[in-house]
């Protein structure tokens, strides 16, 4: 028998709060009922209805190679054949982490958890351990999961909404976080004077991409080094959404600067719980049972998601991926940067590489929260009902990303353009009656 997303939602809201697992996936952002998906593959994805869309959400990030990729799958099913869990040492962890240390610059040393989430509260954990100091600096919109204490002026599903601050999180708690705006080196250092020698790191998306795509320059990444640096205060690039997306050494390598710690998750599991965080081996052996810093975990280092995240980044690297899906996004926005243009809409697309936004900001390329449009909530919740139409799947937030995998093919990228300047036309046609 088979249910409608209406009728499974109305069941789902009975057994979990708002239905969902996660806040995002409500809808609450576009309004309307979730979509109900029972299957995926490469680009698509496939409704309890039956319907096929082309999929820009790509689970938030960790499928780079799209849904079942073949080689992956076939790793992941050879896994499960042997082992789901062991809970003692295997050697499936200790090849994906070799395969790190030995492609990622600033990593020395890995340590894996299972989630985003996770590797950010392990992080914070060690640099205070390290530094024995308490603060910690984060950025105005940028999102580094649900740990307590970050949970303060946040993206993703906080993004937009008028309390970007979580209940729940005591005050001292969050005391112990200075939130500063994004790119404002100032602002940076005078948190540096006013608490001498109590800042233990500073976090940032170095691509801060939780509230729409925010891209900085260099020389704010830049300064976060120098002063970090200059106060005896530790580094950490949230890289869990750009780690082995934008470059295979993140956002580190492309900007030049190098963290004292970075975070992954998403990719880094190939679509699997993981997320790790890793940097100079010093440092990491600060964390038990080296040293003084716990952090454990049952599933930590599963083997399943272990065997998923080698066999997609190993397959990134042989077909030389990241270049080329860039370039088959920077032609997909080009596309889509023309329609907007031609049909006069007040909206922008920025990307880099395989991130995507589609926004209302007068600037192209906006760099913090205050210059992102005031409509973008109302105008891309049309959007997004337009693009499900024309079979497009969209994060349904329209402060969220857009995320485009190798498996869609150059075809598949043709197709979505078209699509998109079907749903940008009705969009047109909307706004103006
Ligand atoms: C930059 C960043 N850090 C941390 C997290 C948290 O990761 P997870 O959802 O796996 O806990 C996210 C999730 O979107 C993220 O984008």
């Amino acid at each position: 028998m088979s249910f409608t997303s209406k009728e499974l939602f109305a069941r789902a809201q009975q057994v979990s709060p708002g239905g969902v697992q996660s806040p995002v996936r409500a809808f609450k952002s576009v309004g309307g009922t979730p979509i109900f998906f029972k299957s995926a593959q490469g680009p698509y994805l496939y409704s309890v209805e039956g319907g096929e869309y082309i999929d820009f959400c790509q689970s938030f990030g960790p499928l780079i190679l799209g849904h079942r990729d073949p080689d992956v799958a076939a790793r992941v099913q050879e896994m499960i054949g042997k082992a789901w869990t062991f809970g003692a040492c295997e050697p499936y962890s200790l090849e994906l982490a070799e395969w790190i240390v030995e492609n990622v610059d600033h990593v020395e040393s890995v340590r894996f958890v299972s989630s985003g989430t996770e590797a950010v509260m392990s992080a914070c954990r060690l640099a205070r351990g390290a530094t024995g100091r308490n603060k910690i600096i984060k950025f105005e919109g940028c999102y580094h999961g649900h740990v307590d204490s970050l949970l303060v002026k946040s993206g993703s599903g906080l993004a937009g909404v008028a309390a970007s601050d979580s209940a729940g999180v005591s005050e001292n708690v969050a005391s112990e976080t200075i939130v500063l705006p994004l790119g404002d080196k100032e602002a940076v250092s005078r948190a540096f004077e006013k608490h001498k020698n109590e800042i233990a790191a500073i976090i940032v998306e170095p691509l801060p991409a939780n509230f729409g795509l925010l891209k900085q320059d260099p020389e704010f990444l830049e300064h976060l080094r120098e002063v970090t640096t200059q106060e005896g205060a530790l580094l950490i690039f949230d890289e869990v959404i750009s780690g082995f997306r934008v470059a295979m050494g993140g956002m580190a390598e492309l900007s030049g600067v190098t963290p004292d710690l970075v975070t992954y998750g998403k990719v880094i599991g190939g679509g699997f719980p993981v997320g790790g965080y890793g940097g100079k081996k010093e440092l990491m052996e600060m964390v038990a049972p080296m040293g003084p810093v716990y952090q454990a975990g049952t599933l930590s280092g599963n083997p399943v998601g272990m065997v998923a995240g080698l066999a997609t980044l190993a397959k990134m690297q042989k077909e030389s991926v990241i270049p080329r899906l860039t370039e088959r996004a920077d032609n997909l926005v080009e596309a889509i940067g023309g329609h907007i243009r031609e049909l006069e809409l007040p909206l922008n697309i920025v990307n880099q590489g395989s991130l995507m936004w589609i926004h209302g900001s007068t600037k192209p390329e906006p760099q913090k929260l205050s210059e992102i449009g005031d409509k973008q909530a109302e105008i891309f919740g049309e959007l997004f009902y337009h693009c499900l139409e024309e079979g497009l799947y969209l994060a349904p937030s329209g402060y969220e990303v857009s995320f485009l995998s190798w498996a869609h093919s150059e075809k598949i990228v043709i197709e979505s353009s078209l699509r998109f300047r079907r749903a940008l036309t009705r969009l047109k046609e909307t706004m103006s009656s």
